[in-house]
């Protein structure tokens, strides 16, 4: 039987947990350590699906990994990489087989990629990393499922992305870092979790610069080095917590939470009526006297509102007095979940408009990628299938929030992306039980 969870809803949140290293930064940064031989050493590593992946894929390829959970070590030594093969079966688990383009270039001069999976969330194209590629010199073809790239050594080049794509810019700032000449990355990523690679890859030996207007300067250096680095906060995880503490008007606090990074989150919380407190080394939040109110926002790249913090913000809104709309300019397909949580009680209605803000890229295409949520809404307790990991999350705070009993099936992509979210949400004194 296909492993559940069982929440006995109609609980709140209480207590105290700790946020463990992001999903978005970890995975890239255990790409960017095959970039030079030698043992590198991540710490602050959450224990999630998608590490456990991105480790059989790096294992697939010659890297040796240990990781030590409890502790959150991570060591990938990189010393006899066996071949420039990305093997067919991670194709369509996780993005992260692109990102070893450049890598496995730097080190053997061509690699091979199959096709890429992740989150049903968008097309989700390539079209930005391959272009990028071809002007740092690469040459692409597609034969068999599985891309071939070729080059003996990148050139430096200028590169406008089209739209700030997170994972084009990582790809091609780690395949700068070795190449030949220097490199700017215009209209480029700057999330959080973007800086933290530059991190990791400076302590590698890399000369990288972050310049205004979202331009990133890559000077290119023949070799790097093995390095240590503690991954980022997963501000995702926090967001995520903070809003099930408020909706459900409980109290948690979120050690590890940071301020820095959930600033443009925190102001749309407080729009909407959450409290909050920052302590050291932490935030708290609360929600039991909390009045809660409608908001009208629009996702968007860094600083805007992450696309991954709509789906929960969602929920809260369920349960904020009037009408909110959101706009998702991120990504053309991120509201296929509201059907479900329509049928737990939630009023959420889908429009092909840019509702509330102003017209994005997808504003003749047809998709769905608008909301107006109606509140408040009582939930009730239903049989759910997860089909993404945010809307996962989100299903699992409409149970806690929901009266009677719900059952979740497609937990996986929870675990993709949450560390330890069962022992997190029992601490926070939710009922949850794991069926296997
Ligand atoms: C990353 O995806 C994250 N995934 C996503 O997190 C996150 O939602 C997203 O960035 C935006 O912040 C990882 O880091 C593993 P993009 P990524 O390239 O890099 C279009 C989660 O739940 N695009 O910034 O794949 C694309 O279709 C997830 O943790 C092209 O058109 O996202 C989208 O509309 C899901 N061509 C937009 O750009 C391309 O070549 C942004 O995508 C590349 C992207």
């Amino acid at each position: 039987m296909a492993k559940k969870f069982i929440i006995e809803g109609g609980r709140y949140l209480k207590g105290e947990i700790r946020i463990r290293g992001a999903k978005n930064a970890v995975t890239k940064q255990m790409v960017a350590a095959l970039l030079a031989p030698g043992k590198s050493v991540l710490n602050n590593v959450p224990e999630i699906g998608d590490v456990e992946i991105t480790k059989q894929i790096l294992s697939s390829i010659g890297c040796v990994v240990t990781h030590r959970k409890e502790a959150g070590i991570l060591e990938i030594d990189a010393s006899n990489l066996s071949t420039h093969i990305v093997p067919q079966e991670y194709s369509g688990l996780n993005r992260i087989p692109i990102l070893l383009a450049g890598v496995l270039l730097h080190r053997f001069g061509k690699a091979e990629i199959p096709m890429m999976g992740g989150c049903d969330i968008g097309p989700r194209p390539l079209d930005f990393h391959l272009e990028g590629f071809r002007t740092l010199g690469a040459d692409i073809s597609y034969e068999n499922g599985a891309y071939h790239f070729k080059a003996k050594r990148l050139a430096g080049a200028r590169i406008t992305l089209p739209f700030p794509s997170v994972g084009a810019t990582e790809n091609l700032m780690m395949a700068a870092a070795t190449a030949q000449g220097t490199t700017e990355i215009r209209n480029a990523a700057i999330e959080p979790e973007i800086v933290d690679l530059a991190l990791f890859l400076q302590s590698m030996g890399a000369i990288i610069t972050q310049e205004t207007d979202r331009t990133w300067i890559i000077q290119g250096v023949g070799e790097l080095h093995a390095a240590q680095h503690r991954v980022i906060n997963d501000r995702i995880e926090a967001a995520s917590f903070a809003v099930s503490a408020i909706a459900t008007r409980g109290d948690v606090l979120i050690r590890g939470a940071d301020q820095l990074h959930m600033l443009t989150f925190l102001n749309w919380l407080r729009k909407a009526g959450g409290e909050f407190e920052t302590v050291e080394d932490g935030i708290r939040f609360y929600g039991v006297h909390s009045k809660l109110k409608p908001i009208a926002v629009e996702t968007g790249v860094h600083p805007g509102l992450m696309t991954d913090w709509q789906q929960p913000l969602v929920i809260l809104l369920t349960q904020a007095d009037g009408m909110s709309v959101i706009h998702e300019t991120v990504y053309e397909n991120r509201f296929g979940y509201a059907e479900t949580l329509n049928r737990m009680g939630a009023r959420i209605q889908l429009y092909n408009e840019c509702l509330g803000g102003r017209d994005c890229r997808f504003r003749n295409s047809g998709h769905k990628h608008s909301a107006i949520i109606q509140g408040p809404t009582p939930l009730k307790g239903a049989s759910i299938e997860i089909p993404d990991l945010r809307a996962g999350f989100s299903y699992l705070v409409a149970a806690v929030l929901a009266k009677g009993r719900t059952e979740i099936s497609g937990v996986n992509y929870i675990e993709r992306g949450y560390d330890r979210v069962v022992e997190k949400f029992q601490a926070l004194g939710v009922p949850i039980s794991v069926v296997e």
